[in-house]
Order: C-alpha cells, then structure tokens, then sequence
C-alpha cells in the first residue's frame, strides 16, 4: 500500500499516542505515506486528515490523550455513514486504515472491513472489554491511578476507622474494578460480572469487622448494579455497618494519565504489527496481546465475543479478602 491512514476512537486511552508514533513509522519505514483523522470516526465522516510524517510523531509518546483527538459517531453506526467514510478515503487515495480503540470502535472497524476497506485494528481501551486481547492499551495505566487513590484512601480510612467506597470505570465490564482492588488489598469488590447486592455487601463488611478488621475499602464497578451511589445511599439509610461509608468516584482522572512503561510498550509492538501488516496488504484483523505475544486475530472472530473476568483472579481476589 501507498498510503495509509490511522484514527482513534471512543474513549481515550493512555497510549494511544505511543500507538499513533509506532504505526506512523512503521508504514513510513516500510514505504508508505501516513495520514492522521482527527475526532474518530466522526473525523473519517468528515474527510478531516492530516498529513503525518515520522517527525510529526515526535515528542508525543510520553503523553496520555491522542493527539489526533477523539469521538463517539452515532452517523458511522449506519451504512450511509460508512460510505461517506469510504469516499473520503477514496478522495484522499488512502488504501487502508488502522483504527485505535475499544469494543465499539473495533466495530466500527469491522463493519468498514465486511464492505471491503481494508482496516486493522489496535485493542485500545481502559475497559479491558475487548475479546482477542487479554489486556488492552491503557488498562495497566488506569489500574494504577486507582490504585495510588486506593492506597491513599485506605491510609485516610485506617485513621479514622472508615469505610471508603472506591467506584472506578470500566463500563460494563468489571476488570478495572478487579486489578484494581486485587492490587489495593480491597476487602469487597462488585463488579457488573459479579454483582453483589448491597445486602451482601453488609454481611461481607460484618464478617470482616469480626475476623478483627477496623475499616475497609470497597472497590466498585461502575457498571455494576449496585454502584457506589447505591451502596453508599444503601449504607447511610440503614446504617448498616459499624464502619462510617465514605464515597469516591474516580470518574476521567483514571483516563488522562501519562501512560506507564508497560502501556507504551504495548502500544508500541501492536500498532507497529498493525502497520507492518496493512501496509502489506493483510487486513481485516484485530491486533491484540495473547500470552505474552502481539497477535492478529480475524476481527470477525473477536466481535461480539464474550470476556470472561480471569478465573484466577476471581479467586485469589477471594482469598486476600481474609
Ligand atoms: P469504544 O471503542 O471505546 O468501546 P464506543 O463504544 O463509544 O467506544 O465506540 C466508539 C465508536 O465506534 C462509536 O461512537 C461509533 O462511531 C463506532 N461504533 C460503535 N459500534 C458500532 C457499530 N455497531 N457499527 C459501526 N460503528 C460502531
Ligand atoms: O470506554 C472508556 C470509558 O472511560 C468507560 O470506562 C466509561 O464508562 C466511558 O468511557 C465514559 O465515557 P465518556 O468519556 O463519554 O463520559
């Protein structure tokens, strides 16, 4: 291919600029022009392209964000919104694109690849929700940011013998929640997998207090049922535990970090494998990290898929709550 062009999208990660270098001078390296879209798929829609060269790419990959911007585009969800795409692409001679996301992004990516553009796609996401990846660019960074407020928190809460309730991101998935509290040393976690009502919650606090602990933090899911609000209003109502409940919503602060060794150097190897590989003409994958190796995998096997939690953290996380 001769020209190439790369986009990120739906929320972003930290890495996506490490993501953004790498692809740019891999298909520079192997011959081929690079143009940014910026704003996503709404951008594509829009024909908004820039010119990248390797030296456009510099002095990006130590910052969170995407450089190129990004968006959520109802419009590409449609068949009339994906031509237009595709004419901007055919208008600017782009013979292939990558796109830089999570789940719904690397749908997007696999409705433009069933209609014949050859697209590959980068697993970018602090949800961790995307199958053919076992972690995503992005999650280890956002792990850790909970992870400092977590620390925190607990040394705030042991002083004052209090319970925080820690909501984090994640959409509906519970991944963050895990890493995050399995790392933290949370007594509780809930997440949209395993939900826990907040009855249970006050029997699991209860049991804690009599095994000798004199506070606790609770890690929630955003997505789970019973979120931080609810727990929190559930534990004020009946004031049902001898812990006095305090809540923090971590909200976007977990998005906007400078991205870690581990996330830039995972950014680095698969969008350097999606380039390496669209630039010779093999599309229509998902380049995610299995076992320890960058891997393509068929988008159309990994769309749709479920994405269990990791047994084995389930458990262990079960065992360090005694
Ligand atoms: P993420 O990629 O982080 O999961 P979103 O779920 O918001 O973020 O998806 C990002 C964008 O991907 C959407 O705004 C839309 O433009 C595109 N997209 C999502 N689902 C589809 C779909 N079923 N078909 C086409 N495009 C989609
Ligand atoms: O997909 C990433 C994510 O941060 C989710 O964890 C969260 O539910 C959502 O995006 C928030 O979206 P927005 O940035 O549009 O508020």
């Amino acid at each position: 291919m001769k020209r190439i062009a790369v986009l990120t999208s739906g929320g972003d990660a930290p890495g996506m600029n490490a993501a953004i270098r790498a692809a740019t001078r891999t298909a520079v390296d192997r011959g081929a022009e690079v143009l940014g879209v910026r704003r996503g798929y709404a951008g594509l829609i829009e024909g908004d392209f820039i010119p990248l060269t390797a030296r456009d790419v510099s002095g990006i990959l130590e910052f969170g964000g995407t450089i190129l911007e990004s968006d959520r585009c109802l419009e590409f969800k449609t068949p009339e919104g994906r031509e237009r795409a595709k004419a901007q692409l055919n208008r600017a001679d782009v013979q292939g694109l990558i796109v830089v996301g999570g789940d719904g992004s690397q749908t997007g990516a696999l409705a433009l690849s069933s209609e014949g553009f050859a697209v590959n796609g980068v697993a970018s996401t602090i949800d961790n929700d995307l199958p053919g990846s076992d972690v995503t660019i992005g999650v280890d960074t956002a792990i850790n940011v909970a992870l400092e407020a977590i620390d925190r928190l607990r040394t705030t809460a042991s002083s004052h013998r209090r319970l925080f309730i820690v909501e984090v991101m994640g959409r509906n998935c519970g991944y963050l929640a895990l890493a995050a509290g399995l790392a933290g040393g949370a007594e509780v976690i809930v997440s949209p997998e395993h939900d826990l009502s907040p009855g249970r919650v006050v029997e699991l606090l209860h049991e804690a207090r009599l095994r000798g602990k004199r506070h606790a933090v609770v890690v929630v899911a955003e997505g789970a049922r019973t979120n931080g609000r609810t727990l929190y209003q559930h534990l004020r109502d009946v004031h049902a535990v001898d812990f006095d409940p305090r809540l923090t919503i971590l909200g976007h602060i977990q998005r906007g970090a400078r991205p870690g060794a581990f996330d830039r150097l995972l950014a680095t190897r698969l969008a350097a494998r999606a380039a390496e590989m669209l630039v010779s003409r093999q599309a229509g994958y998902l380049i995610g990290l299995r076992n320890g190796a960058a891997t393509a995998t068929p988008l159309v096997d990994v769309i749709g898929q479920p994405k269990p939690l990791p047994a084995e953290f389930l458990a262990l996380a079960e065992t360090m709550q005694l």
